[in-house]
């Protein structure tokens, strides 16, 4: 008998989706033992879920206070047969009129969107791999800046068979994206014989929170006109930029004022209104695309991911009331600011830093400090991340899941938990780095002593299970999680 992978088709019997992954670890220890504030104060803390659960309180106001929005509702039920009919996959008109509208809005005005190019998608999941099927086939690649999203290898890479490519970035220019780094990406993929059909960028950045400049993109955009590839940007945290400096610009604003050399028919947006609104439940997933054969392709195939025209309606109202938006977009970047500050100001005060960003829902945490004598090696970084989540008990997610080069950092989401959530987290990474320090101290102090004495073997051996192993801060039973909770 053959096994039973053999009935199977090449995808189904494979592993691209990426669940078995190890770092699904964290997710594990997460669901095993979940914290709640009054019933379980020692479980695990959620920080690797890029959600945002700050500003739900305005929607569900909003929702309230427009019952005819629904059309479950005796004020909205008069729409009932005409919604539950729709089936369309151009989408409802207003729905696509509205969301035009809202991408204009959400990017200063700065740029306009055709509700004509406004594809539907399931969530930015199904825009990424719907755009991977429109613009590459299997074996061909698209670049991609590191830190990545991991997602990517699952939406673009799974079941469209495409591959994609790091473009190495670094912390000592801060991540950024320059020229070189892309073209010598470029270049290793051609003498290897791959086919580059494209750069996948996230503006603004996930996991890093930063962004991306105009000159960058404008040399993104030449970069893509001169090469006949094509450039996709997932602006899927546009909304969530919760501080002026420096200023955010999409593809878009470039496309219309900045880049008139470069080749429309190449550039591709993803959006969704999973971040921004804090709404991954409702999939809603956007491809735009400013090349009409794209838009054409793409449309046809969101078929495989329509958005219930129930959800479109609801969207239509909501998204279209201009005043709503711009303060549901002024408090929810005001909040995300007020967050951000008090995560990384709480960490600063032990000496941890975090890249500075202005975006996103999570800081890029810098612990290369605590790998030990082993630095710089994935390993070290995998060794404190599971002192992390078994031990500290906080379920955040390793640079290198992110297919970060340089060991030590890690992203921490802090925008899907309330306020006394986040101070439990924060105490206890501070407690976390503070016996650290101690404990380096007195080893330091060991070795010292040991090296006057002659008595090296035993005190430096000690010494350096401290200074060697993240493992050596703790024991099993750590007192540091009640301690902290
Ligand atoms: C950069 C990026 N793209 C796409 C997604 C997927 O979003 P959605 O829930 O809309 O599918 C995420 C979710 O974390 C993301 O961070």
């Amino acid at each position: 008998m053959g096994s039973k992978t053999e009935l199977l088709s090449r995808i189904a019997a494979g592993d691209g989706h990426g669940e078995n992954s190890s770092y699904f670890e964290g997710w594990k220890a997460y669901d095993k033992n979940p914290f709640d504030l009054r019933n379980n104060r020692g479980g695990v803390i959620q920080m690797g879920l890029a959600e945002n659960q700050l500003s739900l309180d305005l929607i569900e106001e909003w929702s309230k206070a427009h019952p005819e929005a629904s059309i479950c509702t005796a004020e909205g039920v008069s729409q009932f047969r005409r919604i539950a009919n729709f089936q369309d996959y151009h989408g409802l008109p207003e729905f696509r009129q509205a969301m035009a509208q809202f991408m204009g809005q959400v990017r200063g005005w700065k740029a306009t969107f055709d509700p004509d190019r406004i594809v539907m998608a399931g969530g930015a999941t199904g825009a990424q791999e719907t755009l991977a099927f429109c613009l590459a086939n299997p074996g061909e690649a698209f670049l991609v800046p590191t830190p990545y999203y991991p997602g990517f290898d699952r939406d673009c890479c799974w079941r469209s068979g495409i591959k994609l490519l790091p473009i190495e970035c670094h912390s000592s220019n801060d991540f950024r994206l320059t020229k070189e780094a892309l073209a010598s990406a470029y270049e290793s993929a051609q003498s290897k014989g791959i086919r580059v059909k494209g750069i996948l960028i996230t503006n603004p950045s996930n996991p890093l929170g930063t962004l991306t400049d105009r000159a960058t993109l404008v040399m993104l955009a030449s970069f893509a006109t001169e090469h006949r590839i094509h450039l996709i940007c997932d602006e899927i945290y546009a909304g969530s930029v919760f501080a002026n400096k420096p200023e955010y610009v999409s593809i878009a604003e470039v496309m219309e004022h900045d880049a008139p050399g470069c080749d429309r028919d190449l550039v591709h947006i993803a959006y969704s209104l999973s971040k921004d609104f804090g709404l991954p439940g409702f999939r809603v997933g956007i491809v735009y695309s400013y090349n009409d054969a794209v838009v054409d392709c793409a449309r046809k195939m969101s078929s495989f991911g329509l958005v219930s025209s129930q959800t479109q309606h609801f969207l239509a109202r909501m998204l279209s009331d201009e005043p709503f938006m711009a303060r549901f977009l002024r408090e929810s970047a005001s909040r995300l600011a007020a967050r951000h500050e008090r995560f990384t100001e709480g960490l600063r005060e032990v000496g941890i830093g975090c890249l500075r960003s202005n975006a996103g829902l999570f800081s890029w945490m810098d612990l290369r400090g605590m790998l030990g004598n082993k630095k710089s090696t994935a390993e070290a970084e995998l060794e404190l991340w599971r002192v992390i989540v078994h031990e500290v008990k906080l379920n955040v997610s390793p640079g290198t899941s992110f297919h970060c080069g340089e060991p030590g950092w890690f992203r921490v989401c802090h925008a899907n938990m309330d306020d006394e959530t986040m101070e439990v987290a924060l105490d206890r990474i501070r407690l976390f780095v503070r016996r650290h320090q101690q404990q380096k101290a007195k080893a330091q102090r060991w070795a010292a002593k040991g090296q006057l004495r002659l008595s090296l073997p035993r005190h430096g051996a000690m010494a350096s299970q401290y200074l060697n192993s993240p493992m050596g801060l703790l024991s099993p039973q750590s007192p540091l999680v009640h301690a902290a909770s």
